[in-house]
């Protein structure tokens, strides 16, 4: 076995991880933005962001499994998840150590969404931009290839795009209100009383806040 084998397959499943982690929050991006609308697709393609998400997982599995098989760098368990243990390019591999547990977070929130409230399970989920910057910094800093023509144009062009669609997302994409209207009180039976003066005028107050 060529004694790098290890050593290319970290790399190359380290590239098809930062892919996908940029596909997953460009279709969600799609999505949330309603550029692309969810009524009219297949049930798949509207959990293709999921089934995104997880492969993303698996290739992370890959690269790190990869780094321990490998006899060059010789990456112990601690060195891959505790950063500044390595003194690998230390910074850079902090980036990705970074990025893998916000990933872990942003994941695992998502299998157990049903059991959480909404706007927590949002907040971490909004963990994903981090993500992708630390992952994009891990890439361009550690990375063999980060001097690649086409490594640099792919990345350049899909960190741009994402960038795009996040802007279109926090400009155009108003938060969904929802107004909270008084129950009416009950009628209470009693003597007729006096008429009340009209102190003010137009529709009663309403408390109303807006889900983030
Ligand atoms: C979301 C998490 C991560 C993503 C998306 C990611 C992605 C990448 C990418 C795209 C590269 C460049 C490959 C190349 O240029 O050939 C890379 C390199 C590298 N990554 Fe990660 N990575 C992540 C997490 C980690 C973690 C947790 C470690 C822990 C040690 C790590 C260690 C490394 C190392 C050592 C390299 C350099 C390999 C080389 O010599 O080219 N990465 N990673």
């Amino acid at each position: 076995m060529n004694p790098q084998f290890w050593w290319y397959v970290s790399r190359a499943s380290g590239i098809v991880a930062g892919v996908l982690l940029v596909l997953t929050l460009i279709w969600g991006l799609l999505l949330t933005s309603k550029i692309i609308d969810k009524k009219g697709l297949p049930a798949w393609l509207t959990d293709l962001h999921r089934y995104l998400g997880g492969l993303t997982v698996i290739f992370i599995g890959v690269h790190l499994g990869a780094l321990v098989a490998d006899s060059y760098l010789k990456f112990s368990w601690a060195e891959l998840f505790v950063p500044f243990v390595s003194t690998y390019r230390a910074g850079a591999v902090a980036w990705g150590i970074g990025a893998f547990w916000g990933l872990v977070l942003v994941e695992g929130t998502s299998l157990a969404q049903r059991k959480m409230k909404r706007k927590t399970w949002r907040t971490i989920h909004f963990l994903s931009y981090p993500v992708a910057l630390f992952a994009a910094l891990h890439a361009a800093q550690a990375g063999t290839d980060a001097s690649n023509p086409i490594f640099r144009i792919t990345s350049i062009f899909l960190i741009g795009l994402l960038t795009v669609l996040t802007l279109i997302r926090i400009v155009y994409v108003r938060p969904k209100r929802t107004v909270i209207i008084p129950k009416k009180p009950e009628a209470v039976p009693g003597p007729p009383s006096e008429p009340t003066p009209a102190t003010s005028s137009g529709p009663p107050p309403y408390t109303g806040h807006f889900e983030p």
